[in-house]
């Protein structure tokens, strides 16, 4: 099966085998066959944030687990469960069209709500872990579905238990905590750009959702016409010494005080080394947010992950900051 049309940056790559699972107990089946055939298996949800190097191996399942519903709803509060294989946007505005605010935030980021955890998707000042209750999950080790609560999941910046035990998990449902009178999030500077004054009373998590929409539009590629798999670098988080150092070089830098040092935004740092709207016969990086590697024409994996690792040596080069890459990168076992 050629997996081109099922990931975002539209890099060609053939799996050996290919199946897609509506349920729990598919997906289990579809586990054995593989473990069975000694064929690697790898879960894809919307194919939104990983990069193919090459050709797959293995048996690619794609999570196909349909499921929306209200669980819990007490007062203002209500539990939205989703299965992992629902579109995360249109959960996003199904949420907010309810009156339900929480992930208003997170709209138009691509994928589905199985992926959504494995990275903690976040965006404008929210991440899924501020409303995230637990997730149910096929524990591959035991072959037992098990519950992870929030502490559980171990979530951080773009980080979870999931991505620190590879493979070990396959998450099959989330259930979210979403409130109808929470204060919405509206600090981002540019959604605070963008509504001017209007007053957080006179906002649903609708228009909010909507200004979102607008602004990453603005900002950011449509993977359906433009293929891309959004911010390809995390933000580094560097030691504050490192930052006073850097800011007495570059006064412009652009950082964010956190617990532990300060966050670099590593699109400026990209920028700054000359990379925005880069690009060469195939590949480049996207005009108007320098975090986003695009496939221009027919480009590869290796193609994208050529030039990722030149972006990577130059910011090193300049500033001294060594950028780690957001998606995953699918190598899989080596052809014979
Ligand atoms: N900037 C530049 N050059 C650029 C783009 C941005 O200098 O080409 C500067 C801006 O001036 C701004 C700063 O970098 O001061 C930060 O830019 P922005 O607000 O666009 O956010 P970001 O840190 O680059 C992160 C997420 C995005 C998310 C936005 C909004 C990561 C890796 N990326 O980007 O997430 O949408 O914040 O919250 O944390 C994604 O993960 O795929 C993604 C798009």
């Amino acid at each position: 099966v050629e997996l081109g049309a099922l990931n975002t940056l539209h890099v060609p790559a053939l799996a050996s085998f290919y199946v897609e699972v509506e349920s729990a107990s598919e997906l289990a089946t579809a586990l054995d066959w593989a473990a069975s055939g000694q064929h690697e298996p790898l879960i894809l949800g919307g194919g939104s944030n990983l990069v193919f190097a090459r050709d797959f191996q293995g048996l690619v399942i794609r999570m196909a687990i349909r499921a929306r519903r209200w669980e819990r709803v007490v007062d203002h509060r209500a539990t939205l469960v989703l299965g992992a294989g629902e579109n995360w946007h249109e959960a996003v505005l199904y949420a907010a069209r309810a009156g339900y605010r929480g992930i208003e935030n997170l709209a138009l980021i691509p994928g589905t709500a199985g992926a959504a955890p494995v990275q903690n998707i976040g965006a404008y000042g929210v991440e899924l872990c501020d409303c995230l209750e637990s997730v149910r999950a096929l524990d591959r080790i035991t072959g037992e579905l098990v519950i992870l609560d929030n502490a559980e999941c171990r979530f951080a910046y773009r980080d979870s238990l999931f991505k620190h035990n590879p493979g070990r998990f396959v998450i099959t449902e989330i259930r979210l905590g979403l409130s109808r009178n929470k204060p919405l999030t509206l600090g981002y500077r540019d959604l605070q750009e963008y509504l001017g004054d209007t007053p957080e009373s006179e906002l649903t998590p609708l228009e909010v959702a909507e200004a979102v929409m607008a602004i990453r539009r603005r900002k950011l590629p449509d993977p359906a016409i433009i293929p891309n798999a959004g911010s390809f670098f995390k933000n580094p988080v560097v030691v504050t010494a490192q930052f006073e150092a850097l800011r007495t070089r570059h006064p412009d830098i652009v950082g964010y005080p956190q617990e532990h040092g300060v966050k670099l935004a590593a699109a400026w740092l990209i920028d700054q080394c000359g990379w925005k709207g880069f690009r060469n016969a195939r590949v480049g990086v996207h005009n108007r947010q320098a975090l986003v590697l695009i496939n221009h024409s027919g480009g590869s994996g290796s193609d994208i992950l050529a030039l990722a690792e030149e972006i990577r040596e130059s910011v090193e080069k300049r500033f001294g900051v060594v950028l780690e890459m957001e998606p995953g990168i699918v190598a899989g076992p080596e052809s014979p």
